[in-house]
């Protein structure tokens, strides 16, 4: 019940308005988000970076609804690029995007161009990037991009969402690649989705042997204990070296876990978002949290 009232509060555009400039509102954001601009995203990168932790970098500007906007987005993520590589942090920090960002609402031939404008940045910065995953309607454009863009950069990743019925094939196609799995985020219909958590968590499994058995690079993108430590189990039943595949948290997301897996020798990546339009993204961390009302809470009577 509350998960569902906060992500409804997630897609309110008033309560964007009033948390977004209320002092509490930035409080509770500085926990999930890095800040405003490219500065704050470098900056707490290097920290991360310091305390042996990669980075994926991901913008969160305002809802792509131009073309102008969609160009504007690839500036931006230009801009971290060169930033990243200025300070030295393009061995540690890649960066994230979305097709959406990239006006795939406007133009979809539009959206895979600047894509291919933003890996050849990365490649010039020294680093790479990974591609989002969206709604299921798009799931073939995303895997088709990615395709097409690992031909000039064969490093590009691709986030693969275990609780769609069809991601265990997808992950043996995609086994060579960079890929990252994840849970899934959007709300997605039973013919296409697995609806309970069990059913979610046991396909998360069978994606991961699939992508584990392969050659490519295995991303696992969980804060679940049990699956991390099923991952743990299986890389080692797998032959898979420190650094054949790694672990990838959210900012802010148990960051102890993230401390001891670093700890332990694993390589782990923080999904590490900035900008000024964080609302939505918050709010929808806070749906994921147990105990994200009494944490609301304390963020109210605190400020
Ligand atoms: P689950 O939500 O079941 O949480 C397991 C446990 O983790 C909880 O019981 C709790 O202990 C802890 N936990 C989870 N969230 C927490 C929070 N906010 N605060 C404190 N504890 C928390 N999705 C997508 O559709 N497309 C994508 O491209 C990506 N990309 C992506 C990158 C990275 C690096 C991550 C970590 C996640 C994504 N996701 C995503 C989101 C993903 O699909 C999923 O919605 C969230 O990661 C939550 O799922 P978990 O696997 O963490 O499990």
């Amino acid at each position: 019940m509350l998960r569902s009232a906060i992500l409804a509060a997630s897609r309110s555009a008033r309560l964007e308005s009033l948390v977004s400039k209320a002092p509490f509102g930035r409080d509770v954001a500085r926990r999930f988000v890095a800040g405003d601009g490219v500065a704050d995203a470098v900056r707490v990168a290097a920290e991360l970076a310091a305390d042996g932790l990669s980075t994926t970098v991901e913008y969160l500007g305002a809802p792509t609804t131009t073309e102008a906007h969609a160009h504007a987005v690839r500036d931006e993520y230009g801009r971290l690029l060169r930033r990243i590589a200025e300070a030295g942090l393009a061995d540690s920090a890649e960066v994230s995007v979305k097709l959406s960002a990239l006006g795939r609402d406007v133009d979809e031939r539009l959206a895979r161009e600047l894509a291919r404008d933003v890996c050849a940045a990365a490649a010039d910065a020294g680093t790479t990037v990974t591609v989002d995953m969206e709604e299921s309607a798009t799931t073939d454009l995303v895997i088709d991009t990615v395709e097409k863009l690992r031909g000039d950069h064969p490093s590009t990743g691709v986030a693969l969402q275990a609780y769609l019925r069809r991601t265990e094939a997808d992950c043996r196609e995609l086994a060579g690649a960079r890929v990252r799995l994840c849970k899934g985020a959007y709300p997605e219909p039973e013919s296409v989705a697995w609806q309970t958590a069990l059913e979610v968590d046991k396909s998360f499994v069978r994606c991961l042997n699939a992508l584990l058995a392969g050659p490519g690079y295995p991303m696992v993108a969980t804060h679940d204990a049990r699956l991390i430590a099923i991952a743990e189990d299986r890389a080692r039943w797998f032959d898979r070296a420190a650094g054949e595949f790694e672990f990838q948290l959210l900012y802010g997301v148990r960051p102890a876990e993230q401390a001891r897996l670093a700890a332990d020798g694993h390589t782990v990546r923080v999904y590490l978002p900035y900008g000024t339009h964080w609302y939505g993204y918050l709010a929808r961390r806070l749906a994921e949290r147990p105990g994200s009302a009494a944490f609301l809470g304390r963020a109210l009577t605190n400020r």
